[in-house]
């Protein structure tokens, strides 16, 4: 039986060789197997990334955990692949998912006073560790909203960095003027010059949360700085939504059995996995495995 393995080395492994793991946030069936789908055809090792949200509009954490599991097996998936909370709120939920058979957790203690953030986060690598399974924690906020979880984005400090990093986590993401969900016209862009000074100070691999829509130079530059973990979530969304409105307004619904949800979702699925397909490439994992 196949099954999920901790994000660790793949992360490492991106790190060493400067490409990026793609973490894409997944939403229900349709988008499991359409990002284990693309991961298996370009033999590129993926993060499967899922929001608190996400778990509770699935069901619950054995609900992700039996379906993503089941369609690793049914559908012969051989390639590396995680299953990781993302943002996990409490100490409490990221044991809850790494009892369920999560693989990975995010730890995001930024909304807490930061001695409760690292005590938290040293009670979730304790408990990870024990079952293998790889943790991220978060210094400063990203921001923007995701999933109600809302963040004024503010940098990470290198002390705050320096610290998350000596409790033997495995790579952590900063608030570099990062943001969840679409970009606002007069963003000023990545914060190159604290990227490189937490990369340093931690010396663990850096996650770029918010990878929705950021323009590919600085992706490009973000890498070459030390990320090696990009999450996903927005930018596939959007290309979803799009050709299902497409769908609707081009009138197939009327079409003979145009409302079989089957035939709705079928173009989405064909479009999460070509842009998937861009961003491996772009973020440089296309075939790394
Ligand atoms: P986007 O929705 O902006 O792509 O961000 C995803 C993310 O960072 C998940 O943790």
């Amino acid at each position: 039986m196949n099954k999920f393995v901790s994000a660790k080395n793949m992360i490492d492994k991106a790190k060493a060789g400067k490409y990026a793991v793609a973490h894409f946030n997944i939403n229900n069936l349709e988008w499991t197997r359409s990002i284990l789908e693309v991961a298996q055809e370009t033999k590129s090792s993926v993060i499967l990334g899922v929001s608190e949200g996400a778990i509770k509009y699935m069901g619950g954490f054995n609900t992700v955990v039996s379906m993503t599991l089941a369609l690793l097996n049914d559908l012969n998936i051989t390639i590396p692949v995680a299953l990781h909370l993302d943002h996990g709120q409490s100490v409490d939920s990221c044991k809850k998912a790494l009892d369920a058979g999560f693989s990975s957790v995010m730890f995001d203690g930024s909304h807490l006073d930061f001695n409760e953030n690292i005590k938290g986060t040293k009670e979730v690598v304790t408990y990870a560790k024990k079952k293998n399974a790889s943790v991220e924690a978060e210094a400063g906020t990203i921001g923007g909203e995701e999933d109600g979880v809302i963040g004024s984005g503010e940098i990470a400090s290198e002390e705050d960095c320096k610290s998350l990093a000596a409790l033997g986590i495995d790579f952590l993401a900063a608030g570099i003027n990062n943001i969840h969900g679409k970009y606002p016209k007069n963003w000023d862009g990545l914060n190159f010059d604290v990227l490189k000074n937490l990369s340093v100070a931690s010396n663990k691999p850096m996650v770029l949360h918010g990878g929705s829509g950021i323009p590919k130079d600085q992706v490009k530059k973000a890498i070459n700085l030390g990320i090696s973990k990009i999450n996903v979530n927005t930018e596939l969304q959007e290309v979803f939504a799009a050709v299902i409105e497409k769908y609707v307004t081009e009138g197939k619904l009327n079409e003979y059995k145009g409302f079989d949800p089957r035939k709705i979702f079928k173009p989405g699925m064909e479009a999460i996995k070509l842009k998937a397909k861009e961003l491996l490439t772009e973020f440089g994992s296309l075939g790394k495995s």
